[in-house]
């Protein structure tokens, strides 16, 4: 079984990718046969500074390997290493009509906050469908948000499959992390960067324990007992802390006795230790830039033998060759 995801490289890392996104993929390692890429491609759509998307695929190499990606265990490359995904993206344009991408969401919502319109991004869809096809995957992790252009994506395998014959897409099956609990930011709203109540993965000790400090909570004094439903910190620690440590907090929370200073400290100490593993990685991968070239390098290597494989079976297909 191939499974199959493209991470975004769009800047620090939060709590919320982290659970909902980076975890996730990990632990699918070792369940199939694991391709994750760095979607810079996508990533054009809408940065067009040479530097920023430089650094932002940097970043988010040395964000994911530091979080415990096994490149012994699975392929880890950038889209663009792997140029012929292009190619699979034109076949795949020239039998995408143009009402399935205007209805997609992600491009309406794009539009409607501000970002213009441009080509590639209202194609934004058939190119996702190429990472998909270009690898035979059969499974794709998503979050919610991109559901529908996994359904893009199997409507065009359809029709390429009806023109040209069985076989020469394989249909791939969306994984929605619908288990995945939607982690709250600071305000409590869904964290988002777009919602500016981000908790970094990485960020430095002091400005982001200070971020925790000013988590809003109600005006109960340390005595009362505190009502544990839609509290944000325990939503939180609940991530970071083991069991018996968070069945402390309830406790406390019922009891009453503790003020949400202390909750806010326990839960920044928690968050803190978590990361504390994958910070000191990061540090490692930060002096050593080699050993994130030569990752990506083989995982390039890895993905374009197989690219070509199922590139050749198509131009075959369609009339190319
Ligand atoms: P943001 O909302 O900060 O812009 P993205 O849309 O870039 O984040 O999300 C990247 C990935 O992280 C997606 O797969 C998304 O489902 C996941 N993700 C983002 N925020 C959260 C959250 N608060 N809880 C769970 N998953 C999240
Ligand atoms: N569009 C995805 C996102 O915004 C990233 C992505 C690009 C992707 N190509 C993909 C995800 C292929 C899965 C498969 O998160």
């Amino acid at each position: 079984m191939r499974i199959l995801t493209g991470l975004q490289p769009s800047g620090k890392l939060h709590v919320g990718n982290y659970f909902g996104a980076i975890k996730p993929a990990i632990d699918a390692q070792g369940e199939g046969d694991g391709y994750y890429f760095i979607a810079d491609y996508h990533a054009m759509t809408t940065t067009h500074d040479a530097k920023e998307l430089r650094e932002n695929v940097r970043n988010v190499a040395i964000d994911f390997l530091a979080c415990g990606f096994d490149p012994s265990r699975g392929v880890f490359f950038k889209q663009s290493s792997v140029p012929e995904v292009n190619e699979l993206a034109w076949i795949l344009s020239t039998v995408c009509p143009m009402g399935l991408l205007e209805r997609c969401h992600s491009y309406k919502d794009k539009i409607s906050k501000g970002i213009s319109a441009n080509h590639a991004l209202f194609a934004y869809p058939a190119l996702m469908a190429a990472d998909i096809l270009l690898y035979d995957s059969n499974v794709v992790p998503v979050g919610e948000d991109q559901k529908q252009h996994l359904e893009v994506t199997r409507d065009l395998v359809g029709k390429i499959n009806d023109q040209y014959g069985e076989g020469t897409l394989m249909m791939p099956k969306a994984r929605i992390r619908d288990d995945v609990a939607k982690v709250p930011g600071l305000d409590g709203e869904k964290m988002s960067k777009s919602y500016n109540n981000t908790l970094p993965i990485f960020g430095d000790e002091k400005p982001t324990k200070k971020l925790i400090m000013r988590i809003k909570t109600d005006s109960a004094a340390v005595e009362d007992p505190k009502p544990t439903e839609n509290s944000i910190i325990l939503a939180l620690y609940q991530l970071f802390a083991n069991e018996s440590d968070y069945g402390q907090m309830i406790s406390d929370y019922e009891n009453g006795g503790c003020g949400y200073g202390d909750f806010k400290k326990r839960l920044a100490e928690a968050y803190w230790d978590y990361f504390a593993p994958m910070r000191t990685r990061r540090e490692e991968l930060v002096a050593n830039p080699d050993e994130v070239d030569t990752v990506l390098k083989a995982g390039a290597e890895k993905a374009r033998k197989e690219a070509t494989k199922v590139l050749d079976r198509v131009r075959k297909a369609v009339g190319l060759t």
